[in-house]
C-alpha cells in the first residue's frame, strides 16, 4: 500500500510545527560563523571522513545538520517532505553562505526519481526521528542502495524502538514496535524542541512560541530494530556497524531525564538501563552481492 494520503497529512502536520521549532533556536547564522556544529559525536564517528564526498541528507528537516555536514567538506543535498522545513533550510544556507542544496520531496518519490535520473552519492545520511515516518522499509532501503556509489555508505542514527514501550513517565504501556503498524497521533507533530530546551538548541535556547498546539494530526509507523537492519541487508547493503546507546542525544522525551556532557540525556536513576538510540552504518559493495545457492534440507 502506498499510504500517500497519510504521508500528505504528515507534510501538513510538519509544515504547521516548523515555525515553532525555529522560534526556539538562537542565532544559527552566528553560531555557524563562529564554527559551531549541530552534529553529535555519534553520527560523526559513523560517518567518518566527509571531505570531498557527495552526501544526501534524507529527511533533513530545517537543515541545521545539513549545513554542519557541508562544513565538514561534503557537497550536501538535503531532502525533506515539509515545504516550511525546506524553505528554512534554504534560508539558512543563504544566510551562512553554505553551498548546500535542498529539495522538497517525499523520500520515496525522491529516491525513485534520483535513481531514474542516474544520480549517485558517496554517502546517504538520515537521523533522529526518521524511521517512524516510513511506511515501507524495504522500498526505502532499496531506494538508498540504488542511489549510492559503489563503496558508498549509508548512516542512520535514530531513537531506539525499545523506548516506545514506555509513556512519558516511564510506565510500561505498550508492546515493542513491529510490522510498521500505523498510528494516528491526533495531536500532530509536537514542539519537542521547546520540551528539550538546550538539548536541541546548541545555538542557544529562546523561549519563542509558547504552548504550541498542532491543529494537524500525523501518522507514525512502528518498526522494530531488526526490521530496519533486515531491510538494509536485503537491499544488498553490508552492515558494518550497529550501535546501541543507553542515552538519547538532545531530546528530553521522558520525565526526569538527566543530562550528561555533550547533551546526552539518560533516564532517571530508578529506571533500568534501556537503549534509547541506535546507529547503523551500511556499505554498498563494489561488487554486487552473490549468495550461495540454497541447498534443500532433505525431508526426514
Ligand atoms: C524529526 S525530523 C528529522 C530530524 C532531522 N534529522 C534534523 O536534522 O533536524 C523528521 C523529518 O522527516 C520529514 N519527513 C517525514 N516524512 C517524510 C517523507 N515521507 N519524505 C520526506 N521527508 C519526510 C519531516 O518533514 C521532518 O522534517
Amino acid at each position: 500500500m502506498d499510504r500517500r494520503e497519510l504521508r500528505e497529512q504528515n507534510r501538513v502536520s510538519w509544515n504547521a510545527v516548523v515555525r515553532a521549532h525555529n522560534s526556539h533556536r538562537g542565532d544559527l547564522s552566528r553560531f555557524f560563523s563562529e564554527g559551531g556544529t549541530t552534529l553529535f559525536q555519534e553520527e560523526c564517528d559513523l560517518l567518518g571522513e566527509l571531505e570531498g564526498k557527495s552526501l544526501v541528507h534524507l529527511q533533513c528537516n530545517a537543515g541545521s545538520d545539513s549545513i554542519s555536514l557541508a562544513r565538514l567538506g561534503a557537497t550536501v543535498t538535503g531532502v525533506d517532505l515539509s515545504d516550511e522545513a525546506v524553505s528554512s533550510a534554504r534560508d539558512l544556507a543563504e544566510k551562512t553562505g553554505t553551498l548546500a542544496t535542498f529539495e522538497r520531496a517525499d523520500v520515496y518519490d525522491w529516491l525513485e526519481e534520483a535513481s531514474r535520473e542516474g544520480r549517485h552519492f558517496d554517502v546517504a545520511f538520515a537521523s533522529y526521528g526518521v524511521i517512524c515516518w516510513l511506511h515501507d522499509l524495504r522500498r526505502w532501503a532499496r531506494g538508498i542502495a540504488r542511489i549510492l556509489n559503489p563503496g558508498g555508505r549509508f548512516v542512520l542514527i535514530d531513537f531506539h524502538p525499545a523506548a516506545d514501550i514506555f509513556d512519558r513517565d516511564w510506565n510500561h504501556v505498550g508492546d515493542y514496535p513491529y510490522g510498521g503498524e500505523s498510528v494516528l497521533l491526533e495531536e500532530g507533530v509536537g514542539d519537542y524542541v521547546a520540551a528539550s530546551g538546550r538539548g536541541l538548541t546548541p545555538s542557544g535556547f529562546v523561549e519563542g512560541v509558547r504552548d504550541f498546539q498542532n491543529p494537524e494530526g500525523c501518522y507514525l509507523f512502528r518498526w522494530g530494530l531488526g526490521e530496519v537492519v533486515t531491510a538494509l541487508a536485503e537491499a544488498g547493503l553490508r552492515i558494518t556497524a550497529l550501535e546501541e546507546y543507553p542515552y538519547a542525544n538532545g531530546e528530553r522525551k521522558f520525565a526526569g531525564m538527566r543530562e550528561l556532557p555533550d547533551r546526552r540525556m539518560i533516564p532517571p536513576e530508578h529506571v533500568p538501563t534501556v537503549p534509547l538510540m541506535y546507529g547503523i552504518r551500511a556499505e554498498k559493495n563494489w561488487q554486487p552481492a552473490t549468495f550461495p545457492k540454497q541447498t534443500r534440507v532433505p525431508e526426514a
